[in-house]
């Protein structure tokens, strides 16, 4: 279940790792990782990963535990229904490598499949029920993490999983927030309106959610590996479920799906900075490369207030500008990566920044929504081993729609391509051909697992939050730069420009009064949010004294656990929200 196409690919760290580990660890002088740290958006996601390290895992073994983990307790967020990227670092040999488990397009998928008659998008036709679905890729990604990273056989990774979905966990308020939202399509379908609510409502806080079906597809999945899950009877069930409401999947669609091993995107900066980050079909490492570049030749640290938020919105701008007009899915369409991470052209393209006045996008803005989706988690074990993954099944709850008796609630991730071109998806996000529909083809993410390293200081973020995911993910980086605690970097407030709509968007409290008209003197149009957005969960490890740190997002319910055999410390996402 894996196509090992796109780069050279290393498994099973080699014989000779540990001695060029030992040659690394002299030279580089790295103190080992003090605690082993797990940060995810959900506490029982996080005591999954810990569980599974204490039994004998590394950090690969964890990610599966909490990624499977999370598809149980936080439904709204990711699932086996969808897909994500997994960021790894093998400390043995520094072998780093992004899993691509995006889903895509179904093979009946056609270009114009959201259009009515007069070529006007449907609404919601790539939102709501089977026919939003992409493929998924979450469970090929796990079984092939699990095979190719781990050292636990896959079946205890998942054991956590299988037990929260078997035994039930107690319904969050967060939980109650988002079903409350997705209510209507989760009600549209009967298996979701089972699986999810209680007698077609949001189930009250405490509840324990029990998830049978959910349980024995995760249980087939633990003893068959991914074929248990793309071929046979569960493959079935879900080609039958999905047919039988309006969908277009096959059983070849799911026993062609492939888990694609590639290149992350690479950037050193001087001071000794390194960025590695998602590469497509995520658009996130490519827009943050290309963001750290036009910001190294016009530092904002110096900057009052106003000028750094002018000068990062505009940098925002023109990098989003080139997602919407370049970028697509590389292994389907031609994308001028060479150009785009071009310093020169960064450099010119800073240099036509007017300091004085916002440049106009020049197209009709567009709405967004909310950016709650997705899900985000940082592992590092006491080897060094590290994991930055990003997961989604898009929108709130995906699709709404749980596939017969499979428990298997299914994304609209193919709302993430581009229906039509000019028109904005459901996070105002605009494309072209680049990323249009085509069959087999994955959709455009923002999905942004990263490592950033500042001289011997290690930090592994992410976000969820649509298409905010990379000025976030920005935000962090540069707050990582300036050396602050992890606490901080979840905290601080935020702000987001995407080219269309023109705009910036504004977390409430995130900026001053003055800095707000100050910007709008400039010409920027301003929108103060009425609800913080994004759930970043970071990781920091100093690797010339062995200290780590973590720390969840307070926005979410998320939590942190730093843990060495019998010490382990929790940290809730408890802190106060810091302005920028
Ligand atoms: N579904 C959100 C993203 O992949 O960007």
């Amino acid at each position: 279940m894996v196509d090992h196409g796109r780069r050279p690919v290393s498994r099973k760290a080699p014989w000779w790792s540990l001695f060029v580990f030992c040659v690394l660890a002299a030279t580089a002088s790295a103190v080992p990782p003090r605690n082993h740290a797990i940060v995810s958006a959900h506490p029982l996601a996080s005591e999954a990963g810990r569980l599974v390290i204490e039994a004998g895992g590394n950090a690969f073994d964890a990610a599966v535990a909490v990624s499977a983990a999370l598809a149980v307790v936080e439904p709204y967020g990711s699932g086996l229904g969808g897909g994500g990227f997994w960021l790894l670092h093998r400390a043995a040999d520094r072998f780093e490598v992004m899993i691509d488990g995006r889903e895509r397009a179904p093979a009946a998928a056609t270009a114009d499949m959201y259009l009515d008659a007069n070529g006007q998008v449907v609404d919601r036709a790539s939102i709501d029920g089977p026919l939003a679905a992409g493929i998924p890729g979450v469970p090929a990604a796990l079984a092939h993490i699990a095979e190719n990273y781990g050292r636990l056989p896959l079946a205890m990774s998942l054991q956590p999983a299988i037990i929260l979905a078997r035994d039930g966990f107690p319904v969050d308020a967060e939980y109650r927030r988002m079903a409350e939202w997705r209510i209507d399509a989760l009600r549209a379908s009967p298996a979701a309106a089972q699986q999810l609510l209680v007698d077609g409502e949001v189930p009250p806080l405490g509840h324990r959610l029990r998830q049978p079906t959910l349980a024995a597809t995760l249980q087939a999945l633990a003893g068959g590996g991914a074929a248990a899950f793309y071929a046979g009877d569960v493959a079935q069930r879900l080609v039958d479920a999905v047919r039988a409401a309006g969908g277009i999947w096959s059983l070849d669609d799911l026993r062609d799906y492939r888990v694609v091993e590639r290149a992350p995107v690479e950037l050193r900066l001087p001071g000794n900075r390194r960025l590695l980050s998602a590469s497509l079909p995520s658009s996130g490492g490519v827009l943050l490369a290309e963001m750290l570049m036009m910001l190294d030749q016009r530092p904002s640290v110096e900057l009052d207030a106003a000028d750094r938020v002018h000068l990062l919105v505009e940098v925002m701008r023109r990098a989003y500008a080139d997602r919407a007009r370049f970028l697509g899915d590389s292994d389907h369409v031609h994308v001028p990566l060479a150009q785009l991470l071009n310093r020169g052209r960064a450099q010119r393209r800073v240099q036509q920044i007017d300091m004085h006045r916002a440049t106009p996008s020049t197209r009709a803005a567009l709405d967004v929504g909310e950016g709650q989706d997705t899900t985000h988690f940082s592992i590092l074990d006491r080897e060094g081993n590290r994991v930055a993954a990003t997961l989604s099944i898009n929108y709130p709850f995906g699709s709404g729609f749980v596939a017969g008796n499979t428990g298997v609630l299914l994304n609209d991730e193919m709302d993430d391509f581009s229906a039509k071109p000019g028109v904005a998806n459901v996070y105002g996000l605009v494309g072209n051909d680049a990323n249009a529909i085509a069959p087999g083809k994955r959709m455009l993410s923002s999905m942004s697992p990263t490592f950033y390293e500042v001289g011997d200081v290690v930090t592994i973020l992410g976000t969820p939050g649509g298409s905010r995911i990379i000025s976030m993910v920005l935000q962090g980086i540069l707050a990582a730069d300036g050396g602050e605690p992890v606490s901080t970097i979840v905290a601080r407030g935020r702000f987001h420009h995407q080219y269309l709509p023109d705009r910036i968007d504004i977390e409430p409290d995130a900026l001053d009064a003055a800095v707000v008209e100050e910007l709008q003197r400039r010409g920027h149009a301003i929108r103060q949010l009425d609800r913080p957005y994004g759930n970043m969960q970071v990781v920091r490890w100093d690797l010339a004294s062995g200290a780590v740190d973590a720390a969840a997002d307070p926005r979410g319910i998320g939590q942190a656990i730093l843990f060495d055999g019998a010490r382990r410390q929790v940290i809730g996402a408890a802190a106060r929200r810091q302005a920028p």
